[in-house]
């Protein structure tokens, strides 16, 4: 595989040691801002060497609010809605974590974290600098919309990748002035915007923006699916015969998940309202953004985002179980291989929040009487996990040699565990089952991979006696039958 070079350009400066209330927050915002800036050779001809917009910088009256778009861009905005971007804002496990860092947030270090995570769930309310995006509810109507159709296309250009280097120029809204908007055609011709072709809108870099997270002061990689992506397979090298972000995540559509594992269909028709000089195209890019989210999706009310994101989940993987027609010695402690393969995502399983998110084994095997000889990866009384289960996710801790876990983002200095299968990868494991003397055969092994959005607990302690119990999806199954002798 290629070597990727990846300059890491710090801009960092000291932090005052004063601040006390939320005015104070956002001197943190220009002191700590890492982000990843690609070789010339490889970056599009729009991601440039210049200093991304601070706070302050871009009032956000200047943005159009979504039902602008939906004018005449109705399809296109009917399938944004319901995605999880729509709601980076409002989505509700987002606000109760935001809270309790902003609650419990002591040190200037911790404080110069959070107030990083406006600038990617609320781009509009962190430009404008708008103070409410630390108290939630005190936003304008239009910082609240998340990451919405003006603030992606008036990206005119990114600064790196990773952290928000998004360079962004919208018009005037307030004045009536729609400015350029940025996307990938070069024939695209609209009675209110200006149309430009961005090399960066067709390219995962684009996206690359937000879904490579740096940890704000210590660099600790938070989330890594941009990068994850750039050194896989899918990506060659060369933009034209890469497999980008968006041939997955928009080109699913209600029929096709559009995975590494099934086709990557076209969605013929128009972007515009045909009567406005919309062209007939032999693919319109897809908005409805299916990511593995169906949990939140559903509890907005957003349904087919919430299908369409089970139907993404059922085609990112298989599972196999090694040593078919072995034959199980009673009386003896049997070697079982398990293969897990991704088969379907450009990222490692699982990507993004992944020391939040959870995707494990569920294994059982039973004898011809139904009696359970072995499982492994079921849920306790408390609906977590059993601490034996193999488990793919990540782990943070705190600094220091203990190494405590955490959730608490903030204070978290290091990643002490990490298990996830890499794209067009497969991670093996080995389980260990005690055949019991009198078992009676054969014996049938059911494996599952199963995914859930967060830990039971954690969902508990974060929305109290409003938790809903997290459902678990399985994203694979295998079955076998074993001889015993
Ligand atoms: C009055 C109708 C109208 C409104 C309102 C409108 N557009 Fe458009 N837009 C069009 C038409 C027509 C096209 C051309 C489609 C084509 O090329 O087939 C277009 C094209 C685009 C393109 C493609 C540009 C390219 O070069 O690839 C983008 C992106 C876009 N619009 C974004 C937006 C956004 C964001 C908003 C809301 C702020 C918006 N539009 C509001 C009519 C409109
Ligand atoms: C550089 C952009 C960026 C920054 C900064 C950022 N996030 Fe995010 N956040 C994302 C992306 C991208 C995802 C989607 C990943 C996924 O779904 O696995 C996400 C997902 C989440 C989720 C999961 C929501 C759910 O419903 O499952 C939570 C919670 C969250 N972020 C909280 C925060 C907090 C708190 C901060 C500040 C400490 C923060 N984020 C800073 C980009 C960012
Ligand atoms: C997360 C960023 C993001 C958001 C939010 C977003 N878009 Fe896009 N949009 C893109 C990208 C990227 C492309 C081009 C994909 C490619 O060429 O690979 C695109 C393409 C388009 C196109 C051209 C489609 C075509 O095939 O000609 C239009 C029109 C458009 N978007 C309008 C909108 C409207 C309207 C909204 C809000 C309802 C919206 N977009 C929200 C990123 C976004
Ligand atoms: C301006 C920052 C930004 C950009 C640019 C961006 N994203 Fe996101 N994205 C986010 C944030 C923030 C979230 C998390 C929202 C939440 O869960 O609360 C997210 C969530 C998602 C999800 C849903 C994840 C889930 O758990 O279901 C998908 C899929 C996704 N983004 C794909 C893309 C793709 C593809 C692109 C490029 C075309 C892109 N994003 C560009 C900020 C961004
Ligand atoms: C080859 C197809 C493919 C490509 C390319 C791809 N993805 Fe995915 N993506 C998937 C599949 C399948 C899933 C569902 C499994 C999962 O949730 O981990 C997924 C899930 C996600 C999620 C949700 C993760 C979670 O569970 O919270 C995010 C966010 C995401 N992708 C963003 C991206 C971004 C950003 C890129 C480009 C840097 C990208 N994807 C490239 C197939 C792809």
């Amino acid at each position: 595989m290629r070597r990727v070079v990846v300059v890491l350009l710090i801009i960092l400066a000291p932090f005052s040691a004063d601040a006390a209330g939320f005015e104070t927050w956002h001197e943190h915002h220009d002191k700590a801002t890492p982000i990843w800036v690609l070789p010339k050779a490889t970056a599009p001809d729009n991601m440039r060497w210049s200093n991304a917009e601070m706070p302050g910088d871009v009032e956000s009256k200047r943005f159009s609010q979504p039902e602008v778009c939906r004018g005449c861009h109705g399809v296109i905005y009917d399938q944004w809605k319901g995605s999880m971007m729509a709601n980076a804002w409002t989505d509700p496990v987002f606000i109760a974590v935001y809270k309790k860092y902003i609650a419990n947030a002591g040190t200037e270090m911790e404080k110069a974290e959070v107030a990083m995570c406006s600038r990617c769930h609320t781009p509009s309310g962190y430009l404008q600098n708008n103070m409410g995006r630390y108290f939630q509810g005190e936003l304008s109507e239009m910082d609240k919309r998340g990451v919405s159709c003006d603030i992606c296309h008036s990206v005119e250009a990114s600064n790196g990748t990773g952290n928000g280097s998004f360079i962004i120029n919208p018009g005037d809204a307030s004045k009536g002035d729609f400015g350029t908007k940025f996307g990938p055609r070069n024939d695209s011709v609209s009675p209110i915007h200006a149309s430009k072709h961005s090399e960066l809108h067709t390219r995962g870099d684009f996206c690359g923006m937000c879904h490579d997270v740096g940890h704000a002061h210590n660099l600790m990689t938070v989330e890594n699916t941009y990068t994850e992506w750039r050194r896989s397979p899918y990506n060659t090298g060369n933009p034209k015969t890469s497999t980008h972000c968006q041939d997955c995540h928009m080109r699913q559509n209600p029929t096709h998940p559009a995975t590494g594992a099934t086709p990557l269909p076209d969605s013929p028709g128009f972007a515009a309202l045909e009567d406005l000089g919309a062209k007939k195209r032999s693919h319109v890019w897809q908005h409805y953004f299916i990511g593995g989210n169906f949990v939140v999706t559903t509890l907005l009310g957003n349904q087919q985002t919430a299908r369409m994101a089970q139907d993404r989940l059922e085609h990112a993987l298989t599972i196999e179980v090694l040593d078919q027609g072995k034959t199980m010695k009673k009386g003896r402690t049997e070697r079982l291989r398990i293969k897990v393969i991704n088969s379907g995502a450009g990222h490692y399983l699982p990507t993004g929040l992944t020391f939040v998110r959870e995707m494990w084994i569920h294994l059982q095997v039973k004898t011809a009487d139904q009696k359970t000889v072995f499982e492994s990866g079921y849920l306790d009384a408390k609906g977590d996990i059993e601490p034996n289960a193999v488990v793919y996710k990540t782990v943070l801790g705190e600094g220091g040699e203990e190494r405590k876990p955490t959730f608490f983002l903030p204070a978290a200095f290091q990643v002490v565990y990490d298990k996830r299968i890499p794209p067009k990868g497969y991670s093996l494991e080995e389980f260990h089952i005690a055949v019991p003397a009198d078992a009676k055969g054969p014996l049938t092994v059911h494996a599952d991979v199963n995914y859930r959005s967060a830990p039971q607990s954690l969902i508990n302690e974060l929305l109290g006696k409003d938790a809903p119990a997290l459902p678990v999806f399985t994203m694979g199954k295998t079955e076998t039958t074993l001889a015993v002798e």
